[in-house]
């Protein structure tokens, strides 16, 4: 039977390394798991040039009508976005395959039935919803169960939420691509960013952080359990480390971020479960104190290294605050840091996108930045680890994610 995890597709994965069974400690890295090949949703090797897809037997009409159905597929990834956001996708999932007309679906939803009509066109034409001779409509049960609430698909209806929160800043970015435009786009442009995030996250955390993730850094349960220091560097809203602070009473964790107001919710959060062992700070990663050397046995970099204006900085200061025998564990895009590595990586053009209108261009916007962006890649990022002063102990996939994770140590 396939289960959740298997239905999202996941991005990646090492040639030759895969995830470490929970408990066992997962494979040294070789130069394959960096260099390989990125494999498919299936778990098997892409070949690396698709039928059709350029490559010596693409015609100019066959590219046009890639490139249609390209911009047709964008302008419904808007539709869909607005079908999670507004819940219509869950109503539509609750009618259980009964039709309804879009008056019905409007009264339910408490939304203008003109804007339902108008968005269930977008769904028919798109071969999502179903109408019938009576202009009544329906979700298919195996496409409610795919969109409706907590459905197969949450991860990438989220992630369809990206395209409209990104257009807010196309101009802005715009600007940015001339010579004397500026560097990079400040945080203060992505008002929804941090929320984005934090549900794109924590889809993945409630599923896998403890009974996989924990598991895969040897020993990490153990001290957990009998009382460690833990840091989450850009914790955003603090998804991963508050659900630690919750499942390991005895260990204290801190997490830190660059925006107050993603500090502000975690704190929400922290209030709300009346949690003690936990604090949000506001800090630049780049001004960790001296007063804080020696004191983490484990810190927690989630998809936050990419972002910062100088990751090698960062990871040096990593050291620094790390006890001697502390680990760091970042978690990444799993890409190749050549860019024709990733031509048959599932969501490579997403990421990269992503990376363009928020990642690499946040990082550019600090003084100096270094704007490596979010596909900077597994061979950059292992340099990036080394030139810091680390050690990297193994780079393997975690089960059902984007990011593959990489285990340092001094
Ligand atoms: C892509 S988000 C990841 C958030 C969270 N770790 C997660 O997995 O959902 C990257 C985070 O890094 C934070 N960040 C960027 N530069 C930073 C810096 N110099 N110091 C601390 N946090 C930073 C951002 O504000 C953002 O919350």
């Amino acid at each position: 039977m396939e289960t959740k995890t298997q239905l999202v597709p996941p991005k990646m994965a090492t040639g030759g390394v895969t995830a470490a069974p929970p408990g066992s400690a997962p494979p040294a890295i070789s130069s394959p798991s960096v260099n390989g090949p990125v494999m498919g949703p299936a778990g098997g090797a892409v070949p690396m040039i698709m039928p059709g897809m350029g490559e010596g037997n693409e015609t100019l009409p066959m590219f046009g009508n890639r490139i249609a159905q390209t911009i047709n597929s964008g302008f419904l990834t808007l539709s869909l976005a607005a079908g999670y956001r507004t819940g219509l996708f869950a109503a539509l999932a609750r009618y259980e395959g009964e039709p309804r007309t879009s008056q019905e679906i409007a009264d339910d939803t408490g939304l203008k039935e003109r804007y339902v009509r108008e968005w269930l066109g977008a769904m028919v034409t798109g071969d999502i919803v179903e109408q019938d001779e009576d202009d009544k409509f329906v979700l298919p049960p195996h496409r409610a169960a795919f969109l409706g609430e907590n459905g197969f698909g949450s991860e990438l209806l989220i992630l369809a939420s990206a395209l409209p929160m990104q257009s807010k800043v196309f101009n802005n970015v715009m600007d940015c691509f001339e010579k004397d435009g500026p560097n990079g786009v400040a945080y203060d442009h992505y008002t929804e960013f941090h929320h984005f995030m934090s549900l794109m996250s924590n889809v993945w955390w409630e599923k896998h952080l403890i009974p996989t993730f924990v598991p895969s850094v040897p020993d990490l349960r153990d001290q957990l359990e009998s009382g460690i220091s833990v840091l989450d560097l850009g914790c955003g809203e603090g998804g991963a480390s508050i659900l630690l602070a919750e499942h390991f009473p005895k260990s204290k964790f801190v997490g830190i971020d660059l925006i107050e107001d993603p500090i502000k919710h975690a704190r929400a959060a922290v209030a709300e479960k009346k949690l003690s062992n936990i604090q949000f700070e506001v800090m630049d990663a780049h001004k960790i104190p001296e007063s804080w050397n020696s004191s983490f046995q484990f810190v927690l970099a989630s998809d936050s290294l990419h972002d910062m204006a100088h990751p090698v900085q960062v990871i040096q200061i990593v050291k620094r605050i790390l006890t001697p025998e502390g680990r760091f564990s970042v978690l990444e895009v799993n890409a190749h840091s050549q860019i024709r590595q990733n031509k048959t990586m599932p969501y490579a053009s997403t990421f990269y996108t992503n990376s363009l209108f928020h990642c690499m261009t946040v990082s550019l916007h600090a003084e100096g930045g270094e704007g490596k962006g979010n596909m900077w890649g597994r061979e950059d990022t292992v340099e990036a680890l080394k030139e810091g002063g680390l050690k990297v102990l193994f780079v393997h996939t975690p089960e059902g994610w984007f990011n593959v994770h990489y285990l340092c140590q001094k």
